[in-house]
């Protein structure tokens, strides 16, 4: 494959988009245009595309061309090989269409309350006047989230116990570097990867030990756990105690680090953009006074349209994550090009979101373009698309919607005015720099509907 691309040494480009991914991205795509190809070290060269006909060309496929499995071959080592995330073909299809039913649109509706307690009890926690990080706040409620609602943990100590488990395993794995094969080894009890994988294994016993008891006693709920242990293959056949290991890790990695950093990309656009949060608050009064009630309802939480456009278009300025990557499995032509098999290519989520043939003024943000209108998969793609296409996305804007309508509704915040923001990788995401540091004004009794604060975030 000769594509332009930056004449890098894989060290130093690799060094780049872990540093600096964004810039990187925007400065290869400005000097070499789509496709170009960017070098890891480790990896052969990535093709890179981020025009709607050649995303819309990837998606379309029916996996047998373009492997995702093999792309994601780098997060093996906590997720497991038998993850969805690493499979491709008929296996990829056939733990898809096992996980895929609990996720369904409407069986969300079962999750609203605890979204909205988790909600509550992390702004219970908060200290008026006081600084702190969000991020790690927000993780903290999508985590105690997803152990309820796939897990089927009660509140408790066995659910704390597993989160710490887990805080452990990600604040491990958040360190960039582990994702490359070299740095995955082990050189003592001290280095990242032998304490990576020690903690893992700890949050495996818990995990084995869960199924085990919930095999034993045939205890079933309406958590996702419940659902796929008694889901079936074509074949008749259960899921096995590794394969569910595997697809439980990865629901609790991918569903909620996620989830937590684009609600705190939606709460910082919200509060530096003057004049948004008095259109919040309104929608929010309006939605009460209907109901009557002196808080939210969780369904009434998740249909409020502006929220909506927040979430969305917090997830286009700031996607997550900012490439999805697949790898040929046979030649192809794509964009004009000829690609041989085995070459990997990616779809950046960052770049086509920014385009401003499609979005006029592509870095501002404006929830509006969000409102009534819907762009095509090719064009927003936040959570990937065709085949591969996110499971968990009706969940997470679902949790998104109620969570951030809580937050409003409840708490007064601003941003920290004397602190900048800046884009900082963790492991896969792209998170805001310190957590984004915000204050707490004030909280708010039931009924009470916030005065604008857009001297805050004016300010912001
Ligand atoms: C805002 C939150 C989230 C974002 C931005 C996000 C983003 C993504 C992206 C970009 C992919 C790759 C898609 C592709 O390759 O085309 C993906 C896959 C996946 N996500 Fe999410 N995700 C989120 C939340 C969740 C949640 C809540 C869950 C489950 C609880 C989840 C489970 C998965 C799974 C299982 C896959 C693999 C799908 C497959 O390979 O077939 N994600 N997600």
């Amino acid at each position: 494959m000769s594509l332009p691309g930056p004449p890098l040494p894989a060290a130093a480009s690799t060094l780049l988009w872990m540093q600096r991914p964004l810039a990187y991205l925007d400065a290869c795509a400005k000097r070499y245009g789509e496709p170009y190809a960017m070098p890891l070290i480790g990896f052969p060269k990535i093709a890179m595309f981020y025009t709607p006909a050649a995303v819309k060309e990837v998606f379309s496929d029916d996996g047998s061309t373009y492997a995702a499995g093999k792309f994601n071959k780098s997060l093996s080592a906590l997720l497991g090989e038998r993850s969805v995330l690493m499979l491709d073909g008929a296996e990829h299809m056939r733990h898809r269409k096992l996980l895929l039913p609990p996720f369904h649109g409407e069986r969300m509706q079962r999750y609203g309350q605890a979204m909205l307690d988790a909600t509550d009890a992390c702004i219970e926690g908060w200290t008026p006047g006081k600084r702190f990080a969000l991020q790690p706040d927000m993780q903290d409620v999508t985590l105690r989230v997803i152990l309820q609602t796939i897990f089927g943990f009660a509140l408790g100590p066995r659910l704390d116990e597993m989160r710490r488990r887990t805080k452990r395993i990600l604040q491990l794995g958040a360190w960039p570097p582990l994702l490359l094969p070299f740095m995955q080894r082990d050189l003592g009890p001290w280095s990242p990867w032998a304490k990576f994988q020690a903690a893992l294994k700890a949050g495996d016993e818990y995990l084995y030990d869960e199924i085990a008891r919930r095999r034993r006693s045939g205890e079933r709920s309406h958590d996702i756990l419940s659902l796929l242990l008694d889901a079936r293959d074509e074949d008749g056949q259960p899921m096995s105690d590794a394969d569910l290991r595997d697809e439980l890790t990865t629901l609790l990695v991918a569903g909620h680090e996620t989830t937590a950093t684009a609600l705190t990309w939606a709460v910082r656009w919200t509060l530096a953009t003057p004049g948004l949060l008095d259109r919040v608050r309104a929608e929010i009064h309006a939605a009460r006074s209907k109901d009557g009630t002196p808080r939210l309802t969780a369904a009434r939480a998740a249909e409020l349209p502006l929220i909506d456009a927040i979430a969305r278009e917090a997830m286009r300025l700031n996607p997550v994550i900012p490439i999805v990557g697949r790898v040929l499995e046979r030649p192809v032509r794509l964009a004009g090009h000829d690609l041989p098999a085995g070459t990997p290519l990616a779809c950046s989520i960052y770049l086509a979101q920014r385009r401003p043939d499609v979005y006029p003024n592509p870095s501002r943000f404006d929830p509006d373009r969000f409102l009534g209108k819907k762009p095509a998969p090719s064009e927003f793609f936040p959570f990937g698309g065709g085949v591969r296409r996110c499971i968990g996305m009706a969940f997470a804007l679902y949790e998104m919607r109620i969570v951030l309508a809580r937050l409003f509704e409840r708490a007064e915040l601003s941003l920290a005015p004397d602190a900048p923001i800046r884009v900082e990788r963790r492991s896969i995401t792209l998170v805001p720099s310190a957590g984004l540091l915000v204050r707490l004004e004030r909280r708010l009794p039931d009924g009470v509907v916030a005065p604008p604060i857009t001297e805050h975030a004016a300010g912001a």
